[in-house]
């Protein structure tokens, strides 16, 4: 009872102050605007057509790590960015009229990571962890059990029917999500020949990188990861007096001179910066290749502008320049980085990076025709992060309970089932009543140490908007979400319905 009364007390003296104006949601008040919220949400669902056109383009939005709880802060966070309280906010994915959810664990594994999940989402097929575009008949870093169990994915669906595609991603290219849709690999950390052990060479397999530029020819290839494309030591133009950051190929191959001369007799660009990116001329554009950082491109709030471009600018360069093709597009967009966020449980980072992807989204959008392109947003996986307490309306999402616990310490809103955050010390958390929990290098709390937080088994949501997006409902193999894309788009195997849909796009076929 006294620790009741006690914590009862912190509750009350951590209230004054923190909480929002009570006058910014006066509309609330009035159960009216409640009601007739609800009544143009219903009619807005009552209006809603079934869209059965073929899908010219696709752009699946990627979010690394993004699960519910990670969207959910995310939302919070980018109306509080803009001063609102937060918690109505509708981000862009928050208006895609059909959402599902994904099962995401692999054939091996309850919970997953990028490249099983990857190889599931693109590939149409559950596989072991670990692996890229290779079904669970192979295993994990045998190159051997890589033969006759390569898997394609709707990249190369779309390619083989004429389409353009293309990449973005804020990590490196040769990173898990954008190599399970274009390359075969029975470890997804072959990122350079250099990384590969000599046995795996020995016997026949090849490196991610020098598949990015041999498998399918891919027209659009925008993201980080530049040393695992030139000769060991080759200086970065970047940093130049940055050893990890030369070339890493021990093959002395350059991959980007190789991609270029692979392209003769058309207009084909390779870029490192953003001047030269900006200088880019989509219209005349046929190929372009921009690796941004030797590795992963830079959290978004610690991005140099002058330098990168954001994932909304590489977006669009992406899909103004696929756009061109007559006969449509698919285009993977990876905000990749989100997952990584969390394994530092910088919480901070990991919904900034969200917040950068539901831009990007965004931008897509008013770029593309609704009637013509299906927009799909999903995660591969999510995380060990929870939201809890009991915060005011309004509450930081960055901030602190206003409840203390038992140990009549504050604790985050946001933390983690385990990773880097653990710090008992003596038997007691630490004391952050004084910490600044909203600054962008803060890590958040974890129940268990471990140096890399782990990611999180349950559903991911799965949300669709175009042509047959309607079939992106339930709850789902994550699997399902190629064959669903590939039969909107008319591409891959089961085309039988193709000519008998009433499209415009049918008429380019
Ligand atoms: C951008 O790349 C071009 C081509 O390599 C180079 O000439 C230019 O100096 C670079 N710009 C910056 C700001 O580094
Ligand atoms: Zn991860």
């Amino acid at each position: 009872m006294i620790r009741f009364l006690v914590c009862f007390l912190c509750f009350l003296l951590t209230a004054s102050g923190k909480s929002i104006q009570r006058n910014e949601l006066l509309d609330e008040e009035n159960p009216e605007f409640w009601r007739s919220q609800a009544q143009a949400t219903l009619n807005s669902a009552l209006r809603r057509k079934l869209n059965t056109n073929v899908a010219k383009n696709i752009v699946l939005f990627l979010g690394d790590g993004m699960g519910i709880t990670t969207i959910t802060a995310a939302r919070i966070l980018k109306g509080q960015l803009e001063q609102r309280p937060g918690e109505e906010t509708i981000m862009t994915m928050d208006t895609f009229p059909y959402v599902g959810l994904a099962k995401v664990y692999t054939v091996d594994f309850q919970i997953p990571d990028s490249g099983a999940t990857g190889t599931a989402y693109l590939c149409g097929v559950k596989t072991n962890l670990n692996i890229v575009g290779l079904s669970a008949a192979a295993r994990n870093g045998v190159c051997r059990s890589q033969t006759g169990n390569e898997v394609t994915s709707i990249l190369k669906w779309a390619k083989d029917a004429g389409k353009s595609v293309g990449i973005v991603t804020t990590t490196r290219v040769q990173h898990a999500t954008p190599a399970a849709s274009y390359a075969h690999s029975s470890s997804r950390k072959w990122y350079s020949d250099a990384d590969m052990p000599a046995a795996a060479k020995r016997d026949g397999c090849t490196d991610i990188a020098s598949q990015l530029i041999s498998n399918t020819d891919i027209d659009v290839i925008i993201g980080g990861g530049r040393k695992y494309m030139t000769p060991k030591d080759t200086v970065d133009p970047e940093y130049p007096t940055d050893l990890k950051s030369a070339g890493m190929r021990e093959d002395k191959r350059n991959l980007v001179n190789e991609w270029i001369n692979m392209k003769e007799g058309k207009v084909v660009r390779y870029v490192w910066n953003k001047t030269e990116f900006d200088a880019v001329d989509a219209k005349t554009t046929d190929y372009l290749m921009a690796l941004f950082e030797p590795g992963d491109l830079r959290f978004e709030v610690e991005r140099d502008p002058l330098m990168d471009p954001s994932i909304i600018e590489m977006t669009e360069k992406a899909i103004r320049i696929l756009q061109k093709n007559p006969r449509g597009f698919f285009l993977l967009v990876e905000g990749g980085r989100i997952d990584q966020g969390h394994h530092a449980s910088r919480a901070s980072m990991a919904l900034h990076e969200t917040v950068a992807l539901d831009n990007a989204v965004a931008r897509a959008l008013e770029l593309t025709n609704e009637e013509e392109t299906l927009t799909v947003v999903t995660a591969d996986h999510s995380h060990s992060l929870s939201f809890n307490g009991y915060p005011f309306r309004g509450n930081s999402i960055l901030g602190k309970s206003p409840v203390y616990g038992t140990d009549m310490l504050p604790y985050t809103t946001l933390m983690y089932g385990n990773g880097p955050g653990y710090k008992i010390i003596n038997n007691k958390r630490p004391d952050i009543r004084k910490v600044d929990t909203k600054s962008k290098d803060y890590v958040q709390l974890a129940a268990v140490p471990l140096d890399s937080e782990t990611h999180g088994g349950e559903d991911v949501a799965v949300l669709a908007r175009g042509p047959m997006a309607h079939l992106f409902q339930g709850i789902n193999e994550q699997n399902y979400i190629a064959h669903a894309m590939a039969y909107a788009a008319c591409v891959g195997t089961n085309q039988n319905h193709c000519y008998t849909v009433q499209s415009s796009a049918l008429n380019m076929h």
